[in-house]
């Protein structure tokens, strides 16, 4: 890769869409960009993280974020650790902020957390000194995986502004959903919900954007269709009568797909269940999904994070 003049991105933390300017989105997605063709070259390694500490530290389920942030700082030749909670001494006990406190104590430079609990990135930023980087906090934000799809659709559709985005299914227990909102209300993009009412959070009102209970309607003419998966492990009680019937009226399928815009582009954040929000036959329709094409694009945006997120740490440290 060339030696350019980086741009600036003011932030040693990402903790959330809400709240980034567009042009701060702006940058992250075109310094992506150059790392989308560095991931397809047959070596991708960097030295940009060179002597570098990143620690992965998933209290939560994970396969793409969590590999995809492993590969990223190694590709960027950071030392990258992984911890999930099984294996640390919270099974033990021990608090958030003291595990955090822990691992701050040996230096690391990036710590990426996953955690049920919305805020836990937050409350973890104001304790320790190194970057930190939501990997997915409860219901409440993922901010790299909405920068992963707005790269997706840029390099489809060339823009953000003004494409018609439906995002489907289960928005009240989904933090990617809201990261999504904000970054595609942030950029231009109308943005519609649809989904039954007990799947939709009480302040999506608020949220500058379209309601739909109908799929059929919801979908009429769109430009992305973003569907999300039944967060069934998230849900006290019964949110929807049945996963055949969720199927039947909110589950994507080509008749309701044919609402949409003939080249209307399929994304899924994974994991999908097929059969439940999505027919498989839509999921693996090579010239409608650009499901693993969001997989490939969440390293690359992992990569430019990492790397404009650690530009805020001093090289040396004297405490
Ligand atoms: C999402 C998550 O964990 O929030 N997955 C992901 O990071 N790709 C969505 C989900 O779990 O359904």
């Amino acid at each position: 890769m060339t030696a350019v003049a980086l741009p600036t991105y003011p932030h040693r933390h990402l903790l959330g869409i809400e709240g980034l300017k567009p042009d701060e989105i702006t940058v992250l997605l075109d310094r992506s960009e150059a790392y989308v063709e560095q991931n397809r070259q047959i070596d991708k390694k960097q030295n940009v993280l060179r002597g570098r500490t990143l620690i992965n530290l998933f209290f939560e389920n994970s396969t793409r974020t969590r590999t995809s942030f492993e590969l990223a700082g190694k590709r960027l030749g950071a030392d990258v650790i992984n911890m999930s909670e099984s294996g640390t001494s919270v099974k033990k006990g021990e608090t958030l902020i003291d595990t955090a406190m822990t691992l701050n104590a040996m230096r690391p430079d990036v710590l990426v957390i996953r955690h049920s609990a919305s805020g836990a990135a937050e409350l973890l930023s104001q304790k320790v000194d190194c970057s930190v980087i939501n990997a997915g906090d409860g219901s409440h934000e993922h901010p790299t995986q909405a920068l992963l799809d707005a790269l997706t659709i840029r390099r489809r559709r060339g823009r953000l502004a003004g494409l018609v985005v439906a995002i489907c299914g289960d928005v009240l227990h989904s933090r990617v959903a809201r990261s999504n909102i904000h970054l595609l209300t942030a950029m231009g993009a109308r943005v519609r919900l649809v989904a039954p009412p007990t799947l939709l959070p009480a302040s999506a009102a608020e949220m500058g954007v379209e309601i739909h209970h109908d799929m059929r309607k919801g979908l009429k003419d769109v430009d992305i269709v973003m569907m999300l998966r039944l967060q069934l492990e998230r849900m006290q009680g019964s949110f929807v009568p049945s996963v055949r019937e969720y199927f039947h009226f909110y589950g994507l399928d080509a008749e309701k797909l044919a609402f949409a815009k003939p080249d209307a582009l399929v994304m899924h954040p994974g994991p999908m269940n097929r059969g439940v929000e999505i027919d498989t036959e839509v999921a693996d329709d090579i010239h409608r999904s650009a499901i693993r094409e969001q997989v490939e694009m969440g390293v690359a945006v992992r990569m430019a994070c990492l790397e404009l997120l650690t530009r805020h740490l001093p090289n040396i440290r004297t405490t």
